[in-house]
């Protein structure tokens, strides 16, 4: 492998990139992705084939510890996870110090923080038990707590892990479970959410990725760095994409369900508008996730026999985009946020709940790329800067201003 301490000293003079558009920050084993191509493979698996044949806890292993975990692996894995699944009776006095009203993703991001007080330790990335109990211990809670922040909002009791359900199902019941109604999740919706999960797994140095990458360079340990990058998944231009494409399709669909106008809106300069879930960073001629969900999207909605108005209007917008000058030469698609608001929608998972979904699925990239970061000992991140502000100036005092 690479020495990064070594890279580093090679730098001379500091090259401006404002949103590291070409800038590498790391070398990295776990995601490749060609952006030309549409290729995504974790450690060196498509992502096709992984959202075929495996299932969401095997692909957490494999981007966490680098190989596909044996049966027995797997079922130690999820043992361990299990074991982790009670969260301190005192982290429900912070979810009741929320309004009905906080934003689920706002929750999560101070109950994972929260998490830290009652899990204090920084976790060192060479104790590799150490390691591996923080890694379940996260991944127990994380689901849990994320749940908490729907049935917080509903104003619902809380709900606890059920033993005897797998991970994914799991999830269904603590979100929608009622105590006085037995639960049984719909194993078709089970299986989506599984392959969805699959596909926001890990995307190499994404914004929030990056962001638990640079605040664990110093040192904070994995919940703490874990915290941040749900902060950073929020904003729209990221994985709060999937709750403003929904937002937009509503939007669009109360004023009349004309498309072309919203379509004329992204392409007006002076107009901040954009159309929501089109364009990518590094995929520039497809996104190879989009495809999977687009065809998971079809099935689930025609199994579950959704029909949907909103459903259409996405329809028109895709082909709208397909064809357009303005979005064929600037090579902005649908990604995958395009099409996992319209999945989980159809679930019946609540709007503002999207992307604390997709944090469930990117939480194993998240401490793959931490766990990474931290054993391959890279320094503290710490960009440089070009100054153009003032030169030197005399002070004036506030009487003379
Ligand atoms: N609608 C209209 N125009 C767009 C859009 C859009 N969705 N996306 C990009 N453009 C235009 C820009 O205005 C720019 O035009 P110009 O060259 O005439 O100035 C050009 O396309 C290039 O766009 P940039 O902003 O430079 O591309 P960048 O790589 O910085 O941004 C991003 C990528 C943030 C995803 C952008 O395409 C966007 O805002 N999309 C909508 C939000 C979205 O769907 N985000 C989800 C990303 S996927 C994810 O996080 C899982």
């Amino acid at each position: 492998g690479i020495d990064i301490n070594k890279l580093r000293d090679l730098s001379g003079a500091i090259t401006l990139d404002p949103g590291f558009k070409n800038s590498g920050a790391c070398t990295s084993e776990i995601t490749f992705l060609d952006g030309e191509e549409g290729i995504l493979r974790y450690r060196g698996y498509s992502i096709e084939e992984l959202a075929d044949k495996a299932d969401f806890l095997e692909v957490c292993y494999l981007l966490i510890f680098g190989e596909l975990p044996t049966k027995v692996q797997l079922g130690e894995f999820e043992t361990h996870i299990r074991k982790y699944t009670l969260v301190n009776e005192e982290m429900k006095n912070i979810i009741d110090g929320f309004p009905k009203t906080a934003h689920p993703m706002g929750v999560l991001s101070a109950l994972t923080s929260a998490l830290i007080a009652f899990n204090p330790s920084a976790v060192n990335p060479e104790n590799k038990d150490e390691l591996y109990e923080a890694v379940c211990k996260l991944m127990g809670k994380f689901l849990v707590i994320a749940s908490w922040t729907y049935r917080k909002s509903m104003g619902y009791p809380l709900n606890y892990y059920d033993n005897t359900l797998g991970y994914v199902e799991n999830f269904m019941q603590l979100m929608f479970k009622l105590p006085t109604e037995p639960y049984k999740a719909n194993p078709i919706i089970v299986e989506a959410l599984d392959k969805l999960f699959i596909l926001h797994a890990d995307h190499e140095q994404n914004c929030s990725t990056s962001t638990v990458r640079m605040v664990g360079s110093s040192h904070a340990g994995l919940f703490a760095s874990v915290s941040a990058g749900i902060s950073a998944l929020w904003g729209p231009l990221h994985g709060g994409a999937n709750q403003a494409v929904l937002e937009m399709l509503e939007e669009i669909h109360a004023n009349g369900g004309d498309a072309d106008k919203y379509m004329a809106k992204a392409k007006d300069k002076n107009d901040p508008f954009r159309l929501m879930g089109f364009g990518h960073r590094v995929y520039k001629n497809f996104d190879p996730r989009a495809k999977i969900i687009k065809k998971a999207a079809d099935e689930v909605l025609k199994t579950l026999g959704v029909e949907d108005p909103i459903l259409g209007i996405a329809k028109k917008l895709e082909e709208a985009a397909l064809v357009d000058d303005y979005f064929v030469s600037r090579k902005l698609y649908p990604n995958v946020d395009f099409y996992s608001g319209i999945i989980y929608r159809a679930l019946g998972i609540p709007t503002d709940m999207f992307t604390v979904m997709f944090a469930i699925g990117r939480l194993p990239g998240w401490i793959a790329q931490w766990k990474e970061m931290r054993e391959k000992k890279e320094p503290i991140g710490r960009p440089r800067q070009i100054y153009t502000g003032y030169g030197l100036r005399d002070f004036v005092s506030s009487d003379k201003r």
